[in-house]
């Protein structure tokens, strides 16, 4: 039997200079989409598939994101006094259980790989979830759910895994499979940002993961891959290399890459729609402004 995954790393150290100046002083992960942080959104979907222990891998300027865990007593006992209810449920919704979140600090960027290390001791010797909280996936069952469930049948490690345009391989991990039908697909090799003509396949990892151990221990070689940078998925294909299985999961749901503007913007558009409160409004300006084709000036 397989052990159970109860500790997810969030790997939140990088600097997120697409979103400069914003990300000056505002932690990427704390940029809304709508009204909720990037970040909640990943704990949510943390929490959904059993994940009980928090470990987020931070740097400078990161003290926004830890606040956000904090209760808010104050506004709390406003919220309670005035008998706004819905706002007070909304904001309990978000608190988590004392000591359930750690934070470790990654000294230098050297890399998602390196981040993913320091948090060796605090996962221990036992299966992990890695979430990329810039990763937002909309779907019926949450995507870690989906892969926990599928993991509990398949043991060794896991990566989400969807098909990306052939241009677009030199942004991702990706997988090197000897076919790719069903949901589960066992990989043979994987490749770090790979120029389209060098890619093994169109399927790329996304910031979902669940890891053994032994990624831990190839990373203590601290082996410098693409862009000079410790990688993770160069920890993982040594697993493969040394017989331990690696399965991509092509999961269900829709992933917006809010690492990039552009996704970051799609993902507010749709999210918005999904909501009864904001839905006609914003469909009405959207239908408008393509129709007229004004922009703010
Ligand atoms: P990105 O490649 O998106 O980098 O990292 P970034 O710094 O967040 O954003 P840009 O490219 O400058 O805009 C992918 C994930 O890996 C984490 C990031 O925080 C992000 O969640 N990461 C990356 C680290 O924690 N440490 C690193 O050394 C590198």
């Amino acid at each position: 039997m397989t052990r159970k995954v109860t500790k997810a790393v969030f790997p939140v150290a990088g600097m997120g200079t697409r979103f400069l100046p914003a990300t000056k002083s505002v932690p990427k992960e704390i940029m809304t989409l709508v009204d909720r942080p990037l970040v909640q959104y990943a704990i949510d979907e943390a929490r959904a598939a059993g994940i009980k222990e928090f470990i987020f891998v931070t740097s400078r300027g990161k003290s926004a994101l830890e606040d956000y865990f904090d209760h808010n007593l104050v506004l709390e006992q406003e919220l309670m006094a005035k008998g706004k209810n819905k706002l007070l449920d909304i904001l309990n919704k978000t608190n988590m259980e004392s000591g359930a979140i750690a934070y470790i600090r990654q000294h230098k960027a050297l890399g998602l790989g390196h981040a993913v290390w320091c948090a060796r001791r605090l996962i221990g010797d036992e299966p992990f979830a890695v979430m990329l909280p810039d990763d937002v996936i909309a779907a019926d069952k949450p995507c870690l759910q989906q892969m926990v469930e599928a993991y509990e049948e398949t043991g060794g490690n896991m990566v989400a895994t969807m098909e990306v345009p052939p241009e677009k391989t030199s942004s991702y991990g990706v997988l090197d499979v000897v076919d790719s039908i069903g949901p589960v697909i066992p990989a043979k090799g994987m490749v770090e940002k790979p120029e389209p003509s060098k890619a093994p396949s169109k399927l790329a990892v996304i910031g979902r993961y669940i890891l053994r151990p032994s990624v831990l221990n190839n990373l203590n070689a601290m082996k410098t891959g693409s862009g000079g940078e410790i990688q993770l998925t160069d920890a993982i294909a040594e697993d493969i290399a040394s017989g331990v299985p690696v399965f991509g999961y092509k999961f269900d749901g829709q992933r917006f890459d809010c690492g990039s503007k552009s996704g970051f913007l799609q993902a507010t558009v749709s999210f918005a729609l999904a909501r009864d409160d904001l839905r006609d409004d914003l469909s009405q300006y959207l239908n408008d402004i393509v129709a007229t084709g004004k922009a703010a000036q």
